[in-house]
């Protein structure tokens, strides 16, 4: 559990959104997170605790998933590795497909930049349904790698996201939960 007072530190940052980016969608926006940097050395803060000594590296989840993952990563001394939108990494990569509200979205990572038995931490900054972390876990496995650890700064928990990672066996970290 994360300390109280950071959390309510972030209730006042986040800014929720009512029908964006469509109807009954209340989003959760990070962006005034960034314009405070006391605010964000404690949130890497808590994440390296989280993650200290238990990872040999980090996976992030594009675009929002680099903006703590490449810092918990350097305050640990351990690989970042960028797992993209399809299209945008050239070969050699692995991909997975996952389901959307409608239709289908695919993730890449480059092979080779993970290793057979390391234990990785894949980092976002939001888990919602789970299907994008979902993904981004079975690249890790395809590749003989072990997913030991997920964080989010945030966790949207009615949608039910960590269900559909529980057969990871990893452990499961988010900040603050709505
Ligand atoms: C958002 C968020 C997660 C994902 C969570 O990313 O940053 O990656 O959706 O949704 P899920 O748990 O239902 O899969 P988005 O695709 O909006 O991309 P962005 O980070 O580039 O904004
Ligand atoms: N906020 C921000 N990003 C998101 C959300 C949200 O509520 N749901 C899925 N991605």
């Amino acid at each position: 559990m994360s300390e109280p007072q950071l959390v309510k530190r972030l209730e006042e940052a986040i800014e929720s959104i009512p029908d964006f980016p469509k109807d009954g969608i209340l989003f959760r926006d990070i962006t005034p997170i960034f314009l405070n940097p006391d605010l964000y050395e404690d949130i890497i803060g808590e994440f390296v605790n989280f993650s200290r000594g238990k990872i040999d590296a980090v996976c992030g989840i594009e675009s929002r998933g680099y903006l703590f993952g490449i810092a918990i990563a350097v305050a640990l001394k351990v690989p970042f590795v960028l797992i993209r939108k399809a299209g945008k990494l050239p070969p050699p990569f692995v991909a997975e497909s996952y389901d959307l509200e409608y239709g289908s979205a695919e993730i890449e990572m480059r092979t080779g930049q993970i290793k057979a038995g390391q234990r990785i931490l894949i980092h976002d900054d939001l888990l919602a349904t789970g299907g994008t972390t979902e993904a981004a876990a079975k690249l890790v496995e395809k590749q003989g790698a072990t997913v030991s650890q997920f964080s989010f700064l945030i966790g949207l928990k009615d949608l039910q996201g960590e269900n559909r990672l529980k057969d990871f066996n990893a452990e499961i970290f988010s900040i603050i939960e709505y």
